[in-house]
């Protein structure tokens, strides 16, 4: 358990008061964690340059040391200081995504210290578009890492109660800008080779890094990621199929798990809450794979301590990119009805 007592600051999320990140900023400069809104999650900012302040971030987290850090600008000036080079095709892409959430992994200049990448000879750089990360990064006036700001094996956190949770007592301050707008994670694309690859997906899609980069979609590799099974406390199992049969074999499961005395929770669509039985989370609204992105998280945090928790997923309404997401951490992934 932590020690410290951690601060809050409620910051406005469209205009932060300077004075405000000028102290936060300057917190972490001197080596403390400061957790910051960012467009996609909250991050976990310490200073790059600092190897203590990077050895307690790790340590916060519990999180892998070979788990490499992203490094956060405020501008896409600051890059050619930390990568060996800037390829054609990153330029492409950073104007048409910086500010954004689409993060970039170069070959790495070699001037940060090791323990930020765990000793790689890469480093993942992004803009964020967030003007509380933007303003914080600027007052801190040196390069900032920020992982998402949850322990390590948790769902990202996208509120500022959600960063209390899992890091209360373990750092110094949050900056409460209120939710993050989009809710998962940014796209993280390798460009260290001569084909690009997505590490991670994200808002910013394949098709769209294919028509910056003038190729096929089909061109564009995809790393095949490891399932991740403790990511998230309880068995989550995700049912997917058209709106009936999906919700006919959520009730299925749902009887079947409580006659075992399992505690099971269900996150449906705001429109179709009424039609289980509780505990069930409303999570975005159907056909709209955004707010459901937005919301997804926040709905798993909710039902966690139960034993299992029950996605509903109709076509269209999750979106490939939290359709993957979860794929990756389900325990089961159970398909209902005709194909999607
Ligand atoms: O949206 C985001 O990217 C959030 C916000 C806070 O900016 N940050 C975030 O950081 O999700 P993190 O550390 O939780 O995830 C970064 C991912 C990890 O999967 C990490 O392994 C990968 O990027 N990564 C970082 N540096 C890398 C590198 N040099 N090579 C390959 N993968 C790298
Ligand atoms: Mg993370």
């Amino acid at each position: 358990m932590g020690t410290l007592s951690t601060a809050v600051w409620r910051v406005d999320a469209a205009r932060p008061d300077p004075a405000v990140l000028a102290e936060a900023g300057s917190l972490v400069r001197k080596g403390k964690l400061v957790a910051f809104p960012t467009e996609t999650v909250y991050g976990l900012g310490a200073n790059a340059l600092d190897p203590d302040a990077i050895g307690a971030l790790f340590a916060a987290k519990g999180r892998p040391a070979d788990n490499p850090l992203t490094l956060h600008l405020a501008a896409v000036e600051g890059l050619p200081s930390y990568v060996a080079e800037i390829p054609v095709l990153a330029s492409r892409l950073m104007k048409a995504f910086w500010p954004g959430p689409l993060t970039i992994v170069f070959k790495s200049a070699g001037n940060l210290p090791r323990a930020v990448t765990g000793g790689l000879e890469t480093i993942a750089v992004r803009v964020p578009a967030h003007p509380v990360a933007l303003g914080l990064i600027r007052a801190a006036q040196t390069p900032v890492v920020a992982p998402s700001a949850n322990l390590s094996g948790r769902p990202s956190p996208t509120t500022a109660a959600h960063v209390l949770d899992d890091l209360a007592g373990r750092i110094h301050l949050v900056l409460d800008g209120g939710p993050t707008p989009i809710g998962i994670e940014s796209t993280v694309l390798d460009l260290t080779d001569e084909c690009p690859m997505i590490l991670r997906a994200g808002m910013v899609t394949k098709e769209q890094i294919a028509a910056v980069s003038g190729v096929a979609p089909e061109t564009v590799r995809e790393a095949v990621i490891e399932q991740n099974p403790d990511w998230s406390r309880c068995r989550l199992i995700l049912v997917e199929g058209p709106p009936g049969p999906a919700a006919q074999e959520v009730l299925r499961l749902y009887e079947k798990f409580a006659l075992e005395n399992k505690t099971t929770g269900i996150v449906t669509r705001e429109e179709r809450v009424g039609y289980y039985p509780g505990p069930v989370v409303g999570c975005g609204r159907a056909g709209d794979a955004g707010s459901v992105a937005a919301g997804i998280y926040a709905a798993i945090r909710q039902l966690e301590n139960l034993d299992v928790i029950l996605v509903e997923s109709a076509p269209g309404d999750l979106g490939p990119v939290v359709q993957q997401r979860l794929r990756r951490v389900a325990f089961q992934v159970i398909r209902v009805g005709n194909a999607q």
